[in-house]
């Protein structure tokens, strides 16, 4: 490989590593429209899944496989010929596409985890290696807690993963435990010594335990990296990945000190996020980094002064940059198609006709009872559209609340998979009978454990965006939706839940799959 190129290849891990987030698992149509937003954004690599994790796995890494142009599609597979097969039946349709196997290499996991001695390790490695290089032609390797792994072992682990075919090496901080000078010596040690290196391209793969994600890639970039893995909003196993943006813009913002280019239009960044937050219930807090509500927001009155005189002064990005745009447009219930359209690109969605026909069908429903229809809005609106209820559907409510306790009670007409019942229960609160009576007739060992209401906008007639964390066998999924009355809200963040959990059940992952 040649290390003066200073390209960066951005591989997308939302789909993979970021579903193992608690709660975010995604339905089918979520992940293809997840997939067609990061094809979009000029992501190189879309990791779709872990094919032989479940069937929901398989079928959304081949229906992705299939939806791509010119984008990579990956698929994970453990150091076993099963698993590579299994990944190569799904990804067999491909424009482009990509193997990645793994197995771990540190003491720890070879002893504990794998119980297989480390000559044992290097067959697992040439065997499933050649055997993935066979059918395809693009084969990642990663060395699972790469991070903490013997130097010697660990060069002679990627010796024999590229002689046996590989044209990735990946070095996963798979705990999140390593420092950048740590990390940037750990890649300039595999680039030195590993003798065939030049024939793959190095790429990191960085957890968040200590919020170090992206610090660690951009120093295995400086190294000489020429591939980071990361996800859209830094989700993913535990603390989460590298954030996407965040690589993005650090490199756009400081080609001075980090002179590395992408492929991705940095104007996508913050649809991207949107989507990838509605579709998996985990919201962006405020402060986050290049999207989160207040990454442009400046607040004393000094900034504002400072950002009035010259946007510089405290500005080293601009909010246009990462596809957040001022807009002038208001709107109301006046406000016709052409200017919802118009509205809708400058927030940076990009809809299909049916899906703007339905978005712009809850427009005028929200602007006959709300005067003032602002952006956070629409943007709660078209994303509560994104959240796909497939099984289950609140069809109608008759919720009532009085200080006779007795009289907190709930009806609600749901459809369930195509037919029409009728559930009521009393409760504590008008939530606790709309909770319990889903719950009884849908999920009746699902747990509750978080319900939290936010209110888009100012005012008494805000909309209210409800989040609701469900938990049956182990199992977590996050739930939201936005409406203007609070009570029904709830219902349809519990029903997004179950909706969930029904997708959820379907899928076992062995517990050694988690990656
Ligand atoms: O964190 C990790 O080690 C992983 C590997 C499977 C790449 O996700
Ligand atoms: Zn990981």
């Amino acid at each position: 490989m040649n290390q003066e190129n200073n390209r960066v290849i951005i591989f997308d891990t939302t789909l993979r590593d970021g579903e193992q987030s608690p709660g975010a698992s995604m339905t089918l149509t979520e992940k293809l429209r997840v997939a067609e937003m990061l094809e979009n954004l000029g992501v190189d690599v879309i990791e779709a899944g872990f094919a032989i994790a479940s069937n929901g796995d398989f079928e959304a890494v081949r229906e992705v496989a299939r939806l791509m142009e010119k984008t990579s599609v990956c698929s994970l597979a453990r150091a076993s010929r099963k698993d590579i097969d299994r990944a190569w039946e799904a990804l067999r349709d491909a424009k482009r596409p990509r193997i990645h196997t793994f197995i771990s290499t540190s003491p720890l996991h070879m002893k504990y985890k794998l119980q297989m001695e480390p000559e044992q390790v290097l067959e697992a490695i040439a065997d499933s290696v050649s055997h993935a290089r066979s059918v395809c032609p693009d084969v990642e390797w990663s060395c699972e807690d790469g991070t903490r792994t013997e130097h010697d072992f660990l060069c002679q682990s990627i010796e024999v993963a590229i002689n046996a075919g590989a044209t990735t090496i990946n070095v996963p901080d798979t705990v999140g435990y390593t420092v950048p000078e740590e990390y940037f010596s750990l890649i300039k040690m595999i680039h030195d010594r590993v003798p065939n290196i030049d024939k793959a391209v190095i790429s990191t793969h960085c957890h968040n335990d200590l919020g170090l994600g992206v610090a660690n890639s951009i120093a295995g970039v400086k190294a000489g990296a020429r591939q980071i893995e990361c996800t859209i909003n830094g989700i993913g196993e535990r603390a989460g990945n590298a954030a996407l943006e965040e690589v993005v813009m650090a490199f756009k913002t400081r080609q001075d000190e980090l002179p590395y280019t992408t492929g991705v239009v940095s104007e996508h960044i913050t649809p991207a996020s949107r989507l990838v937050s509605a579709v998996t219930g985990l919201t962006v807090q405020n402060n986050k980094a290049i999207v989160g509500a207040n990454a442009f927001a400046h607040e004393s009155g000094i900034h504002q002064d400072g950002m009035l005189k010259n946007a510089q002064t405290y500005e080293i990005m601009t909010p246009e940059s990462v596809g957040l745009k001022k807009s002038t447009l208001v709107m109301g219930k006046h406000s016709g198609r052409h200017a919802f359209r118009e509205k809708l690109k400058d927030l940076g969605y990009e809809v299909g006709d049916n899906q703007f026909l339905d978005a712009f069908n809850r427009f005028k429903d929200l602007a006959d009872k709300k005067k003032d229809v602002f952006d956070e809005d629409i943007i709660a609106l078209v994303d509560d559209g994104f959240r796909v209820n497939e099984h289950i559907r609140l069809l109608s409510w008759d919720i009532s609340c009085n200080s006779n306790e007795a009289h907190n009670a709930a009806t609600l007409e749901l459809e369930i998979d195509g037919d029409v019942v009728t559930v009521s229960a009393d409760g504590d609160g008008p939530v606790d009978a709309i909770f319990k009576a889903i719950k009884s007739n849908c999920a009746p060992n699902a747990h509750l454990q978080l319900y939290q209401v936010h209110a888009v906008t100012g005012g008494t007639d805000a909309q209210a965006e409800v989040t609701v964390r469900l938990e049956e066998d182990g199992k977590t999924v996050n739930g939201m939706a936005a409406h203007l009355d609070t009570m029904v809200a709830s219902a349809k963040a519990y029903i997004n839940a179950v909706n969930k959990l029904v997708t959820k059940r379907e899928k076992t992952a062995p517990a050694e799959l988690s990656a």
